[in-house]
């Protein structure tokens, strides 16, 4: 497929951010944004020198409560088209994919809120100088939503591909119900909500913690929106990208 490259990306992507039909959810998400970003841009050499030692870090409250809430909304996941890992196979959760067209990522606005607020400027900005690279670095993403359960986990594994990747908690039960990330390089990890994580998933082995019931939580959810970042000369798919002319 050949497409155009728009005139302008960055102010396609953000009038992209404010279109309907989610306009007062997106607008709401993008003035939290631009607030978060420039608290976090001043810690972003930080951020980037705990990424390049571990592979992980996190970066805390990118989203309000109330916004992960209300972006958590606008996704039926009974309707959602889930794709559920077998425990024998590596864990026990659902995948929702939201987009793997590995459309070019300069000419990708995204068609729905999550994938609007993974692409928008204000988040971008901060995840590259997180990552330590260019936009114009980045080739294509890939998104979708992974749901845990009472029971669900992940079991050790690295990433198969991409070359960094965000991970959005959109829900989290409290502690005491588990559901921490784990790394082979000795990280433990509790994302609460509205928290981002940025790693380097294909360099070194993770693994979650089971959902536990508790008589105040019996039926404990997590909730995490992932994009995955592949850049030129990185890891592929390079022959799957629908670049422009
Ligand atoms: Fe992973």
């Amino acid at each position: 497929m050949s497409v155009s490259p728009p005139a302008d990306l960055e102010a396609l992507r953000i009038s992209s951010f404010f279109n309907e039909p989610t306009a007062s959810l997106v607008s709401g998400i993008a003035n939290d944004l631009e607030f978060v970003r420039r608290t976090n841009i001043s810690r972003a050499l930080e951020f980037h020198e705990i990424l390049a030692a571990s592979h992980f870090v996190t970066v805390p409250k990118i989203l309000s409560t109330r916004l992960t809430s209300e972006l958590l909304a606008n996704y039926d996941f009974s309707a959602m088209t889930g794709r559920f890992i077998q425990a024998a196979k590596g864990g026990d959760w659902t995948v929702h994919m939201i987009d793997e067209t590995l459309s070019s990522f300069h000419v990708d606005t995204g068609s729905e809120p999550l994938s609007q607020l993974q692409l928008c400027y204000s988040m971008i900005s901060l995840i590259c100088k997180i990552a330590g690279v260019l936009p114009s670095d980045i080739m294509t993403t890939k998104r979708w939503i992974n749901r845990y359960r009472s029971g669900e986990y992940i079991t050790p594994h690295k990433d198969t591909t991409g070359d960094f990747q965000s991970v959005l908690c959109l829900a989290a039960p409290p502690s005491e119900c588990g559901g921490y990330i784990e790394t082979e390089n000795g990280h433990q990890i509790l994302l609460q909500p509205g928290d981002m994580l940025i790693s380097h998933a294909s360099e070194v082995r993770h693994w979650t913690t089971p959902l536990r019931p508790t008589s105040l939580n019996p039926q404990p959810v997590r909730v995490t929106a992932v994009c995955r970042f592949y850049v030129f000369g990185g890891k592929d798919p390079l022959s799957a990208v629908a670049f422009y002319d």
